[in-house]
């Protein structure tokens, strides 16, 4: 039975893995080899527990503040020496991060046929969002099976000169496994976002974490979140917050103190995408929360001046504002107050996926491997 090798590391591969895992254990013609790089630590662990997962290999990576260069080399090696020994038939990595190009480097090295899944976004400036554009031009150099999730991103990878026949559009695994984890109510482990979701307060949920946005731009979120939480005080800002010290020494200094502000652990994804589905409005450098939110009929502000996912935003329910901090006050400002404006956002429109990205994805790697058709494509 051909043995397919999953290779994640931070916390949105996983859970845009999860659901491939699933598939693949369900699937009777594949042995799935789970192997994870601990690029993030914590933040990966909290998704495998959510959904069973438990690793067959674990590099444990992580260093705190790790460069890029150790995040790339550390993983190679890892994987260098694990392929020795384990050599799968595939490997499945997934989007943009160093452990998802690491992992592709490092299989094609040994010859191993490398799946790329959430192939051929494009944000078309090599330097933002950094690493992630460059990252996933690289992984789109040495794959064998591009999963694109999209027709727009199956026309950049086309436009690349990458072989359509190579290329699958599945929808993103991002909604597979939204759709399975949001309906379940889990209880918010934080006593105050529990009495929160019965309050009726509005609610502005707010992710940062883009390595672009580290530093001077995220402190200008901050403060432009400071001058939110005075101006509106029926409003709560719930702001789980990554683990990144760079982010949190950049972004937490102007929010101590204000009575309207939940600060948080990041949130387990059961609970968090409970805060999506109450949350009024999103704040977010996020990419997969950008993908989540308007499925959830929620108004996104992206706090980014360019966007690898223009689906959201053609259909109306993404505005992409920079991270001027001026800005970000006005275009919360303007969601709040008016009605005409916050409507023509709030949609539920689901240009990413339709829940059955995964169960493609593993008949895409069948065909790949010999077993099966090509499959259909997903379409909006
Ligand atoms: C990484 C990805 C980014 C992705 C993001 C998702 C790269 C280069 N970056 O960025 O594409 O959008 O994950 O969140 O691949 N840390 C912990 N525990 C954790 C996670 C992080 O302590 O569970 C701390 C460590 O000090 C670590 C730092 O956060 O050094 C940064 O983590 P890293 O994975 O390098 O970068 P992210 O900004 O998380
Ligand atoms: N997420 C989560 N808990 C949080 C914040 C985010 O589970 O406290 C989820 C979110 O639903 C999305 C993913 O994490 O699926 C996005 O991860 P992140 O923003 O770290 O990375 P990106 O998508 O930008 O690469």
């Amino acid at each position: 039975m051909p043995s397919i090798m999953p290779i994640f590391g931070t916390r949105p591969e996983a859970i845009k893995m999860a659901p491939i895992v699933a598939a693949l254990q369900q699937s009777e013609h594949f042995d799935c080899v789970i192997t994870v790089t601990g690029q993030h630590r914590e933040m990966l662990d909290q998704v495998n527990e959510l959904f069973g997962i438990v690793p067959d290999h674990d590099l444990n990576i992580l260093q705190p503040r790790q460069s890029l260069s150790a995040i790339m080399t550390r993983t190679i090696d890892g994987l260098d020496k694990l392929f020795t020994d384990n050599k799968p038939d595939a490997v499945i990595v997934q989007g943009d991060t160093t452990t998802s190009t690491a992992g592709a480097i490092a299989a094609f090295y040994h010859g191993i046929p490398v799946v790329h899944v959430e192939a051929g976004l494009r944000s078309g400036d090599l330097f933002s969002p950094f690493p992630e554009e460059a990252n996933r031009k690289l992984t789109s150099q040495i794959a064998s099976l591009h999963l694109a999730p999209t027709s727009v991103s199956k026309a950049n990878l086309v436009a690349e000169g990458i072989d359509p026949a190579d290329i699958v559009v599945t929808g993103n695994s991002v909604i597979d496994a939204l759709l399975t984890t949001v309906g379940k109510k889990i209880p918010f482990t934080d006593p105050q976002l529990e009495g929160l979701a019965t309050s009726g307060k509005r609610i502005l949920l707010v992710t940062t974490h883009r390595r672009e946005n580290q530093g001077g731009a995220m402190q200008g979120v901050g403060r432009a979140l400071a001058r939110i939480a005075a101006a509106e005080p029926g409003l709560v800002i719930v702001l789980p917050v990554h683990k990144n010290p760079a982010v949190r020494e950049a972004v937490l200094p102007a929010l101590a103190g204000k009575s309207n502000v939940i600060v948080t652990e990041p949130l387990a994804y059961g609970e968090f995408t409970r805060m999506l589905s109450l949350a009024h409005i999103v704040l977010t450098d996020s990419g997969g929360v950008q993908e989540e939110a308007p499925s959830l009929g929620k108004p996104v502000l992206v706090m980014r001046d360019n966007t690898e996912r223009p689906e959201a935003v053609d259909a109306g329910t993404v505005t992409l504002i920079g991270t001027d901090e001026e800005r970000i006050f006005k275009e919360v400002d303007r969601l709040l107050h008016d009605q005409e404006h916050f409507h023509s956002m709030a949609n539920a429109v689901n240009p990413y996926g339709d829940g059955n990205a995964a169960a493609r994805t593993v008949a895409a790697v069948g065909h790949l491997l010999g077993i099966g058709d090509r499959i259909e494509e997903f379409t909006a």
